[in-house]
């Protein structure tokens, strides 16, 4: 056993590869963004997505082996994101991964992309302390869970429509902005005012989100003839999500009683919500546990580093696409 795997993941629009060590340290991570191909069609196209995935994934994985000075007979396994995500770039990652194995004879491990956000706040640095609950707010999912322990993680509640950061990118898309468009929202957030006072869905109620509602109030705002500065608008759309996140985080927190909330997915990125779940923890008084940035958005370092688990627990799930997956499926 060398202790490090090789780390591909392709379920949306970055073809990433990393190895990783069993302690979470990232000894190479590489990711071939696709923003400029999508920015214009204000969300994923998932066919141009597959053919970017296809040209990118060698090369990706092989700066990705140089850059951690590894050859294929150092590594314990290939671990790759079967799901959930788009059948066509799950395709090219796991057909590539499952290619590799076969020539370097090589287990390949299929792994939860979930899971992978969940662990990625224990990269570098080993963070979570259990039991802990988890927010997990990307492109494609809005969720909070109780984590036991590593790998025992139950789903509480998820979102009934958008998520949150299709929610960022969609009233990014309102305001002029290209997708994706979560980062460039909190800068213009951080110069406007919440002047709006724009629906708090589901705020009192239970753990379920739903943003679809205050995306509507949005549009339907940016049409009226006294229409706030775009920037108040970012400002109240962001207060606006961060209450319903805060009041859901809490609720959460008092039923599980963890020891750390851990806030993971794309919008994890986000200074405001990274600054509002810090106010939550300190009043709770638990630990909370954020992944450094550049491990909030999707890579592969956090695929790899899941996969230990998998292989810890015997797991060998096979390298099969399954578009649709749930968080407390391995
Ligand atoms: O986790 P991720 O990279 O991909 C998915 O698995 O979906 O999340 C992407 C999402 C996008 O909606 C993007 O707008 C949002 O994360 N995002 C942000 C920030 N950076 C990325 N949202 C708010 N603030 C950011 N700084
Ligand atoms: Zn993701």
């Amino acid at each position: 056993m060398s202790n490090l795997v090789l780390g591909i993941e392709s379920s949306c629009d970055d073809t990433a590869a990393a190895v990783v060590d069993r302690s979470g340290k990232v000894l190479s991570s590489v990711i071939a963004s696709q923003i400029l191909i999508h920015s214009s069609w204000g969300g994923v196209y998932p066919e141009f997505a597959s053919r970017a995935h296809v040209e990118n994934i060698v090369p990706t994985i092989l700066q990705a082996m140089r850059a951690a000075n590894v050859t294929p007979s150092d590594l314990d396994a290939i671990c790759v994101t079967r799901g959930p995500g788009l059948v066509g770039p799950l395709l090219v990652g796991l057909n590539t991964a499952s290619g590799l194995g076969m020539g370097w004879r090589l287990p390949v491990v299929g792994v939860n992309h979930l899971r992978g956000h969940v662990r990625s706040a224990d990269l570098e640095e080993s963070r979570v302390r259990f039991p802990a609950v988890v927010l997990l707010v990307s492109g494609g999912h809005t969720l909070l869970a109780h984590m036991v322990n590593r790998t025992d993680i139950r789903l509480l509640a998820s979102t009934r429509d958008d998520s949150l950061g299709e929610a960022y990118d969609k009233v990014g898309r309102m305001l002029g902005l290209s997708y994706p468009a979560g980062a460039a929202i909190d800068r213009l957030a951080a110069v406007g005012s919440p002047v709006v006072d724009f629906p708090r869905p589901l705020l009192n109620e239970g753990l379920e989100f739903s943003f679809s509602g205050l995306k509507s109030a949005v549009a339907r705002h940016l049409v009226c003839s006294q229409r706030a500065t775009d920037s108040d608008v970012a400002a109240s759309f962001v207060q606006a999500c961060l209450d319903v996140v805060a009041a859901k985080c809490t609720r959460a927190i008092s039923l599980v009683c963890p020891e750390s909330l851990v806030v993971v997915g794309g919008v994890a990125a986000s200074p405001q919500l990274r600054a509002r779940v810090k106010v939550i923890c300190d009043a709770a008084g638990i630990s909370l546990c954020l992944p450094p940035l550049r491990w909030s958005t999707d890579n592969a370092a956090m695929i790899a580093l899941t996969g230990f688990d998998y292989l810890d627990a015997g797991a060998f799930i096979d390298p099969v696409v399954t578009p649709r997956l749930s968080l407390e499926s391995l």
